[in-house]
Order: structure tokens, then sequence, then C-alpha cells
């Protein structure tokens, strides 16, 4: 255990990397040392704000004296060569969803991190959405029941600065992740439909279909609606719950059933009114609790919540959901 603060460095500072380093920069136990990006205006506009060096060579920036843990927060298709680099310099990492866009390299930078003793957290920040943890807490209260349906929407309009993934990859990967984490399990069998509605070149919208043994999954994700959506609704053997990702809302509902017979001697079930409660939780910022779980683990020598391993895994049901489409 070190109580030093872990010196950190960031790249790619574009629509996520500037979270990244705005968060990194109100943890106290960590140290924002400097930034890399191909974009020369970039880099000065986040160096001057955050007083760190701005590098536009990689392997200058990763023997910056001092830099213990980089975020990759670059386009997905550049995940792997980066990150490679950058655990074979010593530095621990974490890579924005998705791990990569290729199984083989996510499982090279699974084993090269073992290797080198270095920390490999993924960015799956819904895992940190405090809406979530109490969700998973209610699952294992048994307040729903056995769950026998899990349905997300992810939908909104097309974000112009992604250029290299699919909705698929880049959306749904989100909930195939938290459906995983919920559910304690993979799916065992993965169906789908996608289209290209808007783009000629990516789909951009899709409905997934993840059998779990008698449970199942249904995402939906596109690029094409014109508000941006994120919710989760379970239905389960004694209840129901609605979760807002966004507004980091939940709303349970504790079904009132008895089970009788009727006057013809016949087995029926009686719904009353459900038992509904809105579940009141601390708002916090997902990220901000992502990142000071990751210099944690680095200074306490802990696993991440995230390993190499499950983000490895939901990349390949995403990557299986495209084959079978095609
Ligand atoms: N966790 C989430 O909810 C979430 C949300 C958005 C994006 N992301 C992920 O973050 C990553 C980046 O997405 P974004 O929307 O921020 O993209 P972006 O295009 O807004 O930003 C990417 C930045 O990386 C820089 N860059 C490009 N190639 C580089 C290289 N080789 N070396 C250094 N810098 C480089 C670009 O100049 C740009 O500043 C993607 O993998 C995406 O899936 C995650």
């Amino acid at each position: 255990m070190s109580d030093k603060p872990v010196g950190i460095g960031i790249i790619g500072l574009g629509n996520m990397g500037k979270n990244h380093i705005r968060n990194y920069a109100r943890i106290d136990t960590c140290k924002v040392i400097g930034i890399c990006d191909v974009q020369d205006d970039v880099l000065e506009q986040f160096s001057k704000e955050y007083d760190c060096k701005g590098f536009k060579d990689l392997t200058k920036f990763l023997n910056t004296p001092g830099l213990d843990a980089v975020s990759i927060t670059s386009p997905t298709r550049t995940h792997y060569t980066i990150a490679k680099q950058a655990i074979l310099s010593g530095k621990h990492v974490l890579i924005e969803k998705p791990i990569c866009d290729n199984v083989d390299h996510a499982q090279e930078l699974i084993e090269l991190a073992e290797k080198h003793n270095r920390k490999l957290l993924v960015g799956h920040i819904e895992r940190f959405n405090p809406a979530v943890l109490k969700l998973k807490e209610i699952l294992a209260s048994g307040t729903i029941g056995k769950p026998t349906s899990l349905i997300a929407k992810r939908v909104g309009a097309f974000p112009a600065q992604i250029k290299d993934a699919n909705v698929i990859i880049d959306l749904a990967v989100h909930d195939i992740d938290i459906f995983s984490y919920l559910l304690d399990q993979t799916p065992t069998e993965i169906t789908g439909n996608a289209g290209r509605a808007l783009n000629s070149n990516r789909e951009d919208y899709a409905q997934i279909f993840l059998k779990y043994g008698d449970q199942s999954g249904i995402i939906q994700v596109n690029w094409i609606t014109p508000i941006r959506i994120r919710n989760l609704s379970i239905t389960g053997t004694k209840g129901y719950v609605e979760l807002n990702y966004m507004t980091q809302s939940l709303m349970l509902y504790e079904s009132n059933y008895s089970s009788d017979f009727d006057s013809f001697g016949d087995f029926i079930i009686k719904f009353g009114e459900p038992n509904k409660q809105e579940v009141i939780l601390e708002k916090q910022e997902p990220l901000k609790l992502e990142l000071s779980h990751f210099i944690e683990c680095i200074q306490q020598d802990k696993t991440p919540l995230i390993t190499g391993l499950q983000g490895k895994k939901a990349l390949e049901i995403a990557l299986e959901v495209i084959k079978k489409i095609y």
C-alpha cells in the first residue's frame, strides 16, 4: 500500500478524455502529469488548463518522469497499440470501453498486464452508476424474485466524433456488460437484427436478444432516435424495477399477488396493486467513482472491479451479435 499520489496521464483529449482529466484533477490521491494527443490545439488547451505537459509523441509521453498510470481515451481502433506500448513501458492502464476491437488483441493485453504486474481496468462506466449498484443489491436481496427479462434501451442522435465503431460495439457493449454483471452469467444464445438507417458504412441501429437459460435480455440501441434515452427495466417473479441511467433514478414495484382457486376449482393468481417505491439515491458522477477506484487499485494493489477479462467478454458478445446478424 502506498500513500504517494499516483502520477496520471491521459491519451486522447476528446469527448471522453476531457472528462477523465476534469475528474482526475478533483481526486487528491493522484496528480495529472501529462497528456498526449495527435492534435496541437487540443494539447495546448488542456496542458494550459491543467498545468501539465502535452505530448504528440507517445514514446516521449510514456517516458515522462513520475508517470505511473494512463487513461486511454483515444478512438477504439487505437486502444490495442497504445495500451500495449503503455503496459510494456510499465504503466497501469485504464482503457475506455470497448477494450479494443479484436478479441485476440484483448487477450494479448490481458496477458501482458498480468505478466508485467500492471493494473488493467476497462471503462465500463455504468458499473459505477449508483443506480446500478443499488439494483445489484436489490436483485441479490430477492425483492423482485428471479429476473425473467431485462430490457435495455440506449438510443439517441448520432455522435459525430465516433468514426470507427458501429452502434453495437460502441453502445450495446455497455448493456451487454451490465446484463452479465447483474445476472452473474454470460449468454447461452445470441441473436439480433441491425441496419444502416442514416449511415451507409456502419450499423446505426440494432435490436439484440440474449438468452441466459430461461432468462433473457433485450437491448435496443441506435443513433437515430431524436432524443437520448438510457433505461433498463427488469421483470422478476416477484416484482419489477425501472432504472434511468442518466437521472440515476430507480423505481421498484413489489408484486402483490395471492394464489387461490376460483369457484370452479381452477387455480388462479390474483394481482393486487403493487407496492411502489422510489429508491432514493445519492447522485454521484460514475466517472469520478471509476477513476478513484482505478487509483485505489494501484495504491492498494487491488483487483479492478472490471477486469480485462470482463472487458474482453463484453467485446466477444458484441462481435458475436454482429456475426449472427450477417
Ligand atoms: N464510457 C463511456 O460512456 C464512453 C463515452 C464516450 C466515448 N467512450 C470511448 O472513449 C473513446 C474515445 O471516444 P471519444 O468520443 O472521446 O472520441 P473523440 O474523437 O471525441 O476523442 C478522441 C481523441 O483522441 C485523439 N486521438 C486520436 N488518435 C490518437 C492517437 N493515436 N494518440 C493520441 N490521441 C489520439 C483525438 O485527437 C481526440 O482528441 C472511445 O473508445 C469510446 O468508445 C466511452
